[in-house]
């Protein structure tokens, strides 16, 4: 559990004390209190302060800060302070800072710019590290550690190309291996000496090409940089994990991670991390299911344990291009919605406003004016009280999925690398097709990666699960034959581990499961459309369905056909398939269908497996989720409408943790507000 030291759900964000002068702390413990703020995170960009030479440390301002917090009742997040190096490190010390893409040297500037590999950056930071640990480690106030900040980004530089190489030499054993697996006979690329292997970049085989994608002349070297470079930046984390647990190996540690961060292989994170922690941060137009599908992500990242929401905004923020304000209640709603996916802090960034730099612009719980008669302040108090009142009483529940999603990093830098056959294929918003017709239909999923234990699960969806790597399929075909329903589609089974493609014929080794061939796959213009025509005893409202993208030209090989392609000429060849397996079945959807299809056919699906909404006929707009907690249930029910809803509960009587009344048969739930009913 998260909160052992402090049993409520945390309030509070990350504060900055050291960019102000000590007249105005007073003035912010006196909010916090108001606002029942009980957490702070501090010293997260403060190694300059704290460390002002190479000889000299001075802790003597995080000193005074943490007794004054510890004084009024606020306990400390305590960040290590390496997100962003000091001037003079980088002045006496060039290899802490990075090469980028381009291969250019970086100069000092920016955060999270330390080249992971530097010697210099991981000596000081974990020397930073173990200072603030034995200075702090009996201090009443520390609740958590939070190492570093936001990690990410890639290095390219010379002590970055040494460490692959050593990498590659404990990943393959033999250059030769290196050269098979990379399959260098391609354009002539084998290598003759570990020294030729150079990181794939700007001014080697990548180049930045449409849609956001990074290109690559040689897939398998450029998925291994990008494990290799996940891996880097985990080890710095694990080496001040070390560092901090020496002194205090029962604080936990945490690093605050990003939802569908690209760069970083978060699953394999989490296992050396103590607790999840993120940050987020949706545009005014991010749909309300894929913020849901992020909270879901983070959670499954430790096989649903708790998460923390390190950082949201208040209200605004500065690093859109258009930075609209929360509405009143959106704040409140959208850290509910992070409960009620389990949460168990809400924390913001940041409490008090900055007044230079680029940050100015982010919302704070105080903002420039500097008192506490301000909506955005007031809606935070409010929270602040809610949340007080709530107490422990949904600290550590869980939740109960019985469909879950497949989610991996490798697959997605595959698919996005792939060169062909599309760029439109974009891995994030196709999984979330799939995972907004299970929100829109109050279906509770788990967002899982693929060596999580999926035997719990009754229907368990692999979208493009295009890189299949050793054991997944043998995994999945005992999931199946032993009564699981597995939903694949389009472009998978294609590659392996290291995007070699597996002859043979596509799926490769999903194709038993599947029962079906995959000839061909033809790649549609955007301005083109096909059809999925459903076979009659496929009932859904609907005879037929638009579809695009991708279209994989399949023949079955067992399996039943549900559904057929419309047009072009591979017209009346299968679009939808299912193979029984064992006591299971394998679905086959061989192209990109529009999301209407989908919004109709997985809820049926699990209507099928016996997997109903958690609550029935709820209006559009309106998120429920369950956290189950010693036999009890909360049912969380969000209105993400402006507008009042009539919601119907069934004749039990249920009451609302936050309203405290007793509700029953068809309620009104008031515009973007929310109950949690027990029940
Ligand atoms: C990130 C960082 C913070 C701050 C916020 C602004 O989450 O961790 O330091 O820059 O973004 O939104
Ligand atoms: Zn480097």
């Amino acid at each position: 559990m998260i909160n052992k030291k402090k049993p409520k759900i945390w309030y509070g964000g990350d504060y900055n004390p050291d960019q102000w002068e000590k007249p105005i702390w007073d003035e912010d413990v006196r909010m916090f209190k108001l606002a029942g703020i009980d957490v702070a995170t501090l010293n997260v960009f403060a190694w300059a302060k704290n460390q002002p030479n190479e000889e000299t440390y001075d802790f003597g301002w995080l000193d005074e800060m943490m007794d004054k917090l510890h004084a009024n009742g606020i306990g400390v997040c305590l960040a290590t302070s390496t997100g962003a190096h000091p001037a003079w490190m980088a002045r006496k010390y060039p290899d802490v800072t990075r090469v980028d893409f381009d291969g250019r040297k970086r100069k000092f500037g920016g955060r999270h710019n330390s080249c992971p590999n530097s010697p210099n950056y991981r000596l000081f930071s974990v020397r930073m590290a173990e200072k603030l640990a034995e200075r702090y480690k009996d201090h009443p106030a520390l609740l958590i550690w939070h190492v570093s900040n936001e990690y990410g980004g890639y290095c390219y530089c010379d002590n970055c190309a040494a460490a692959f190489r050593v990498w590659l030499r404990k990943r393959y054993g033999t250059l030769d291996e290196v050269n098979r697996v990379w399959n260098t006979a391609f354009w002539g690329h084998t290598f003759y000496d570990w020294e030729d292997i150079v990181p794939p970049s700007g001014i080697s085989e990548e180049w930045r090409g449409a849609n956001g994608r990074t290109e690559t002349n040689f897939q398998g070297i450029s998925l291994d940089y990008r494990r290799f470079q996940s891996d880097s930046l985990l080890e710095c984390y694990e080496l001040e994990n070390d560092a901090l647990k020496k002194h205090t190996p029962d604080i936990p540690v945490t690093t605050n991670l990003m939802g569908a961060y690209k760069e970083l292989d978060y699953h394999k994170w989490a296992r050396k991390m103590d607790v999840v922690s993120w940050d987020n941060y949706p545009a005014a137009d991010t749909p309300f299911s894929y913020t849901a599908m992020m909270h879901d992500l983070m959670r499954g990242l430790k096989e649903g344990q708790p998460f923390m929401l390190m950082e949201q905004t208040p209200s605004q923020q500065n690093w859109q291009p258009y930075n609209a304000l929360k509405r009143p209640g959106v704040m409140k709603l959208w850290s509910y919605q992070a409960v009620a996916r389990g949460a168990d802090t809400v924390m913001f960034f940041q409490l008090r406003r900055s007044i230079g730099a680029c940050e100015k612009y982010h919302g704070a719980v105080i903002e420039h004016v500097g008192h506490e008669h301000t909506r955005v302040f007031r809606e935070c108090a409010g929270l602040g009280a809610e949340l007080h009142a709530l107490g422990d009483r949904l600290l550590d529940s869980r939740f109960d999925a019985k469909v879950a999603i497949l989610f991996d990093w490798d697959n997605w830098w595959a698919i996005e690398m792939s060169s062909g056959p599309t760029i439109e294929l974009q891995y994030v918003k196709e999984l979330h097709k799939y995972y907004a017709a299970l929100y829109k239909a109050n279906i509770a999923v788990d967002v899982i990666g693929v060596d999580a234990d999926i035997s719990g699960y009754d229907i368990v969806l692999a979208p493009v699960l295009y890189m299949v790597k050793p054991g997944i399929a043998e995994k999945l075909e005992a999931y199946v034959s032993g009564g699981g329903a597995l939903v694949t589609t389009f472009f998978s089974g294609i590659v392996d581990e290291n995007d070699r493609v597996v002859t043979g014929g596509y799926p490769g080794k999903l194709r038993k499961l599947l029962g079906i061939w995959a000839e061909e796959i033809d790649a549609l213009l955007p301005s083109k459309r096909n059809r999925i025509v459903l076979n009659s005893g496929a009932e859904l409202p609907r005879a037929e369905y638009d579809c695009g993208m991708l279209c994989d030209l399949i023949h079955s090989e067992g399996a039943e056909i549900k559904a057929v392609y419309g047009d072009d000429f591979y017209r009346g060849m299968p679009a939808l398939t299912v193979n029984r397996f064992g006591d299971g079945e394998a679905w086959y959807l061989a192209t990109s269908p529009e999301q209407q299809f989908l919004d109709d056919w997985l809820p049926r699906l699990c209507a099928s497996h016996g997997i109903a909404p958690l609550l029935e006929g709820a209006p559009d707009g309106v998120e429920t989720t369950v956290r189950v907690k010693d036999g009890a249930e909360y049912l969380f029910v969000l209105n993400h409408n402006e507008a009042p809803v009539t919601v119907t509960l069934g004749n039990e009587p249920v009451t609302d943790l936050i309203g405290g009344r007793t509700l029953s048969g068809s309620a009104e739930l008031p515009g973007r507000d929310l109950w949690i009913l027990r029940r």
